[in-house]
């Protein structure tokens, strides 16, 4: 009787514990990253949050919203308080510090060309020195001073 109870119980922990996992795989797509980027990885994230804990002394609902109900974490994904908003500003102000005087030599994107105009026509290639726009497929966060690198793949032999 007593042996059959402690295996109920480990057998309910365990569940438990599964249904753990499945349910914090989710939260690994950001529903709300507005200048980090966006395929960052939850280690990442992570470390630059718990940058911010232990740079400025405090938890992470300093930023963070209240949890909802029913719910442990606070809501990482709000705008609601303001101190998140400033930490916003203040990443993104690191930022530009970064690419003005280090020669923004952090990687913010890649993609592929995916329309190149020159006087408002499409074109396939455009002589140096002249100017062009054209996007990039899966980028479009953008800032002043940022720099392109173009690269064409050529299949080897
Ligand atoms: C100083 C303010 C600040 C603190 C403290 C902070 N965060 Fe954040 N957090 C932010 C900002 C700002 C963003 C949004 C970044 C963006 O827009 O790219 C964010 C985004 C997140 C996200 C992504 C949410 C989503 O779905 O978009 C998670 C998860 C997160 N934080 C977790 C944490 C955890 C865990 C802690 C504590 C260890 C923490 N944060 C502490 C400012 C903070």
């Amino acid at each position: 009787m007593k042996v059959s109870k402690r295996i109920t119980v480990l057998f309910v922990l365990s569940v438990f514990v599964v249904i753990g996992i499945a349910a914090t795989k989710p939260e690994d797509d950001f529903k709300n990253l507005k200048v980090l980027p966006k395929n960052i990885s939850h280690d990442e994230l992570n470390k630059v949050m718990h940058s911010f804990n232990d740079a400025l002394g405090v938890k992470c609902n300093f930023c963070h919203a209240k949890p909802k109900e029913g719910e442990q974490h606070p809501d990482f994904a709000s705008d609601e308080k303001p101190e998140k908003s400033i930490a916003r500003k203040m990443i993104k102000m690191t930022n530009r510090i970064n690419k003005k005087f280090f020669h923004g030599k952090t990687k913010v994107g890649e993609g592929k060309i995916t329309s190149l105009q020159r006087d408002k026509k499409t074109v396939k290639e455009v002589f140096t020195g002249f100017e062009c726009a054209f996007m990039v497929d899966g980028f479009s966060e953008w800032s002043p001073d940022d720099r392109v690198e173009c690269f064409i793949d050529v299949p080897k032999k």
